[in-house]
């Protein structure tokens, strides 16, 4: 009989990762998981835009994709999370991973997820929750910027620091050149805070 490396590892979690746009940090996310050792799987990418751009690209890396468009919902934010809820139990999925998802969610389902949803915020949280993040911190007159991984909990932009990369405000930086140093430490932090998250999971 021989040792089989898959046989000993302990299982993968079933991760779903949610976007609204072009999903540079999903793809990070993906490429990170095709490694089999790797503790999260991506089985499932969910957007609430049809024209979300990461849709196509998630499919090309050969993860099922779906728009679960919330404007036929209305104002009804519980009857479209109940459709993304539908899609995640079919699909068994465990840890849910919000990266660039613009949608508030209502504490029902932050509470369905308590303890297995993460999300990235581009900025040193407790600083500037929210949005336009690099333009605050410009006006602010910080000298370091950068991300956060965090678990999701009710309040916006505030739950348990999982982990942070910093970044320095240069003194030409615009909002756009600021946000670009930040991306790029994006993808390798939420990669690692992701892992991190997964192995919390697969140890409780
Ligand atoms: C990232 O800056 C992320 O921190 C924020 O939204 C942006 C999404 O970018 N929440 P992408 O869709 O992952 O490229």
């Amino acid at each position: 009989m021989s040792l089989n490396a898959d046989a000993a590892r302990p299982r993968r979690v079933r991760t779903a990762v949610l976007i609204s746009g072009r999903g540079s940090n999903m793809e990070a996310l993906v490429r990170a998981a095709q490694d089999p050792a790797y503790p999260a799987q991506v089985v499932l990418v969910l957007a609430n835009r049809p024209d979300a751009g990461g849709l196509e690209a998630a499919r090309a890396l050969g993860v099922e994709a779906q728009a679960i468009d919330h404007r036929p919902f209305g104002k009804d934010r519980a009857a479209h999370e109940a459709a993304l809820n539908a899609a995640l139990e079919a699909a068994d999925v465990e840890l849910v991973a919000l990266a660039g998802y613009m949608r508030i969610l209502t504490p029902e389902m932050t509470r369905r997820w308590a303890g297995r949803m993460l999300n990235i915020h581009p900025s040193l949280l407790p600083h500037f929750p929210g949005l336009d993040t690099h333009a605050r911190a410009l006006a602010a007159g910080h000298a370091r910027h950068g991300a956060t991984v965090h678990w999701v909990t009710e309040g916006l932009d505030s739950g348990p620091v999982i982990a942070q990369a910093e970044a320095p405000v240069l003194p030409d930086d615009t909002e756009d050149s600021l946000a670009q140093r930040v991306l790029a430490l994006e993808h390798p932090l939420y990669v690692e805070a992701l892992a991190q998250a997964a192995r919390s999971l697969q140890a409780g």
